[in-house]
Order: structure tokens, then C-alpha cells, then sequence
């Protein structure tokens, strides 16, 4: 699903010098891929030119001394001629690259790893690049402030990714327009666990290390990639229609974990009733340190989620991602309401099924609260990068939904979202096609007030 673009990079400019002196068996009929895919947020995340269908990763880390070593095997389809193309990897040190088996020639410019192939790479082509890496992985700080790429925890580490930390502990075509499944094994000290999306395909211990080979069999987005290494209670349940559970808790937060940890499988339950099957082979969670991460996270299959914020609310919406953010894909940074407008509403609507307030009163409640945060922008065109994760994508977004719901009513409405995660399954998404896709299952209903004043339009709408 990556767009190219025109831009040449640097790097690869050098390179066009290095072809006159470079043996190239192939010779020369591409030209460099892009070294962004125009994301209006993120410019530089992700890469043109090619579209990844698998990431394989070995990964060996060791706490003491923060060392990650690295082998990622990238298999990919060139969709034009490459010369050259770009792989997003932020700090660490390339030991070697390889495309097809042959030494590659690559170069470093911020984020950028620049590969220029032995010989070039045919559109249509599907070519596999290995790269060997090594060094301390980053913590990154966003626009926003927050922490991502890897945190170093008391006992291990943890690799978060949204919206650009992946960078951080692999390469990749690093934007969530380029969807792959994921091989991730993970070498640790024995005694350690290393947790990951997906299935465990194989663990084994040997020489005082032990390796978990996680499996992800369906399309994942590089942001939702995770790895967390420590002392988890790993426990393997089934839920729903047998529905594999895997669930990683950090060893001092068992005890205080069990009881929410126990709703989960209903929540899976409640939520395939609400918003179709589940998406994916396997669930669960991750539940770290409080001082982990600071924040939740839908990573696919089993959100990251610190102890100190894993209560029925969170789990709700990080699970409810798994449909809507992990599944049904933003094609780009702008169109987070997608993501966080539907976890949000799924909230509302856990509440609404167990007791608690209609969707319609939270949403009246907002509407006439003293939160003006929430009218700081409209939903589908966030002020800026610093602040995609801000109340009017969230709770605005939610009420989005909410309005929607006030328009068609209760069976066309959970057909509408029932309906999109299916239609969308594992693809990516904007903001148009879900206005497109609502006007088509509602066709008897006029919406464009909804999406001038609720969805684009600034400031608080006249009426609830
Ligand atoms: N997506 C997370 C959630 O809703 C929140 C989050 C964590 C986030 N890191 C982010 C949102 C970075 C945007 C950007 O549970
Ligand atoms: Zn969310």
C-alpha cells in the first residue's frame, strides 16, 4: 500500500556518484525510492518504491548493558524499478546489508538507511533484504512529549511503536500504510520471558540463553509491533468459540491484575457481539511495570497495558483496537479518529451494556461540560503532529459515532460498524472512505451536516 514519491534522498544521490566506479551486474534501470510516503504528519516515516509482505527478526538482547543484537530479514515487492530504496531505522549501528544474498552498499542520514542493491530491482520483483545490526536501542521522544521506541524496564526492556518507535529496534518500512506478518524471535537470558505479537512457534533454551519465536499470521501494522522482556507470568487460557488467550503479566503485578485479567475473555465476547469476529488468531495482554510505559497501547493480539492503568475501561478499548486501529488501518497519521474515535465509543457502549450511562448521556454530558479541549480542532484534521492523541480525536471522534447512531438508529448503526471492520479487514483506511461508507449503508439519510460540522468543521457545533 506504500505511495512513492519523487524526492531523492541524499543518500542515494551519493550513490549515483558511487555507480560510476561500482560494478552493477544488472545494470542500471531504476531510480531511488522515495524516502517518505508523504504522511502529512510524519513526513519521513515509511518509504517508496516497495511494499513489505514479511519482516523476520532475530533479536538478541541482554539487559545488563542494554545490547540489542539484530538480524531482520525483509521480504518486499519492489512496485517500480529501484536503484536504491530506504529502510527507516533510528540510532543502532548497521553491521551489514544483503538484497538476494549479494553485499549491498547503504549509507545513514537521520532515520534514513539508504540500500543500494548489487543490481538493480525490477517493478514487481519480490527481493528479500537482510540487514545485521547492533548497539544500545533509543527511547524516543514524540511531539507530544511521550516516551517510545525502546524503554529499558527494571528487569528487561520494551519496545513500543506507535506513532514512529519501531524505528527504534528494527528496520522497516515504517508507516502503517505498509502492512507484513511478522516471524519475531527473541533471545534472552534464561530465567527472562520475552513476550511478542501473535503465537509462541517454538521456545528452547540453550547455552544459559532461551529463544521465543513468536508468530503473527495476520497483516500488522510496523507500529503495533511489540516486544517486552522481564520476569511475566506467561498463561494460556481459551475464550470464545476457543479463541486463544496468551497473556504476559509482570510477576510483581499478578496479584493485582487477576481480576480484571479474568474479564477478558468476556470482553472479547461482548465485543465480537458488538462489532463482528475477531480479527485476528490469537488475544490476550501485556501487563507491565506501572513505570514501564506511561501509557496504553493496542499492540496486535495483546495490548501493552502498565498495572497501574489495567482496569476494565482500558482493557475495553485497547481490545475494541484490535477491530478498529490494528485490523482496519488508518492509511496515515491524520486519520487517528478511526482509531481512537471507535475505542473510545466502544467504551461507551461497554457502559451503556453493563449498567453504567446511555452513549447518548456521555455524550450530552461532554457536549455540555466545561471540557473545551475537546472543540480545539475537528477530528479528521488534527492542529498538529503534537497533537494526534488529543481529546478532539478521541472524544470528539467517539461523538462522531454517537451522532451517526442519532441519524440511522440501533440497527444500522451496528451494521455500519460491523459492517466496516468487515469490508476493511486487515486493509487501510481515511477518513473518506468511512463517510463513503456510511452514506452507502445508510442510503436513505443525509449526513452532510454530520461531517461539515462534527467530522472537518472548527470549533462547537450549534447543536448536540
Ligand atoms: N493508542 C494508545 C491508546 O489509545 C494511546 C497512545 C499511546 C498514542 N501512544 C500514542 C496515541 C502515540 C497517539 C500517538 O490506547
Ligand atoms: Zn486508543
Amino acid at each position: 500500500m506504500s505511495r512513492s514519491v519523487r524526492l531523492v534522498p541524499p543518500a542515494a544521490a551519493l550513490f549515483a556518484l558511487a555507480l560510476t566506479t561500482t560494478a552493477c551486474g544488472g545494470g542500471v534501470h531504476g531510480t531511488p525510492g522515495g524516502s517518505g510516503v508523504r504522511d502529512p504528519y510524519f513526513p519521513k516515516a515509511g518509504n517508496g518504491g516497495y511494499d513489505v509482505d514479511h519482516y523476520d527478526l532475530a533479536l538478541d538482547y541482554t539487559p545488563a548493558g542494554r545490547r540489542l543484537t539484530g538480524t531482520a530479514v525483509i521480504t518486499a515487492r519492489a512496485t517500480q524499478d529501484l536503484s536504491a530504496f530506504n529502510l527507516d531505522l533510528a540510532g543502532l549501528q548497521v553491521d551489514s546489508v544483503t538484497v538476494e544474498g549479494r553485499k549491498a552498499l547503504f549509507a545513514r542520514a537521520g532515520q534514513e538507511l539508504t540500500v543500494r542493491p548489487h543490481d538493480d530491482l525490477s517493478k514487481g520483483e519480490t527481493f528479500r533484504t537482510t540487514v545485521r545490526y547492533s548497539g544500545t536501542p533509543r527511547t524516543l521522544t514524540d511531539p507530544d512529549g511521550s516516551k517510545e521506541g525502546w524503554l529499558p524496564t527494571a528487569d528487561g526492556g520494551l519496545g513500543l511503536g506507535e506513532p514512529v518507535g519501531s524505528m527504534a529496534w528494527f528496520p522497516g518500512n515504517h508507516h502503517p500504510s505498509d502492512k507484513a506478518t511478522y516471524d519475531i524471535t527473541v533471545t534472552v537470558p534464561k530465567g527472562l520471558q520475552a513476550v511478542s505479537n501473535g503465537e509462541l512457534a517454538d521456545q528452547s533454551t540453550k547455552g544459559g540463553r532461551t529463544s521465543f519465536h513468536w508468530h503473527t499470521a495476520q497483516p500488522m501494522a510496523g507500529y503495533l509491533a511489540t516486544v517486552a522482556v522481564g520476569h511475566y507470568d506467561i498463561t494460556r487460557t481459551r475464550g470464545p468459540h476457543g479463541l486463544p488467550i496468551i497473556a504476559a503479566v509482570d510477576h510483581a503485578e499478578a496479584k493485582e491484575s487477576k481480576e480484571v485479567l479474568a474479564k477478558l475473555s468476556d470482553i472479547v465476547d461482548w465485543e465480537e457481539y458488538n462489532f463482528g469476529p475477531y480479527p485476528f488468531s490469537s488475544t490476550g495482554a501485556i501487563v507491565t511495570g506501572d513505570s514501564d510505559a506511561g501509557y496504553a497501547l493496542e499492540t496486535q493480539n495483546r495490548p501493552v497495558i502498565p498495572a497501574d492503568q489495567f482496569n476494565t475501561e482500558t482493557l475495553v478499548h485497547e481490545l475494541a483496537h484490535q477491530w478498529y486501529g490494528d485490523s482496519v488501518t488508518p492509511s496515515s497519521w491524520q486519520d487517528m479518529w478511526l482509531n481512537e474515535g471507535f475505542a473510545t465509543y466502544a467504551e461507551w457502549l461497554y457502559g451503556e451494556d453493563h449498567g453504567g450511562e446511555s452513549a447518548q448521556q456521555t455524550f450530552m454530558d461532554l457536549y455540555n461540560g466545561d471540557n473545551e479541549a475537546i472543540w480545539a480542532y475537528p477530528p479528521a484534521k488534527p492542529s498538529s503532529a503534537a497533537h494526534i492523541s488529543d481529546s478532539p480525536v478521541y472524544l470528539r471522534g467517539a461523538m462522531v459515532l454517537q451522532k451517526i447512531r442519532q441519524k440511522v438508529g440501533d440497527d444500522t448503526f451496528y451494521a455500519i460498524i460491523q459492517g466496516w471492520a468487515a469490508t476493511h479487514r486487515y486493509g487501510n483506511v481515511d477518513t473518506a472512505d468511512f463517510t463513503a461508507y456510511v452514506e452507502k449503508k445508510a442510503p436513505g439519510h443525509d449526513f452532510s451536516e454530520i461531517w461539515k460540522d462534527w467530522l472537518y468543521g472548527d470549533g462547537k457545533p450549534a447543536h448536540p
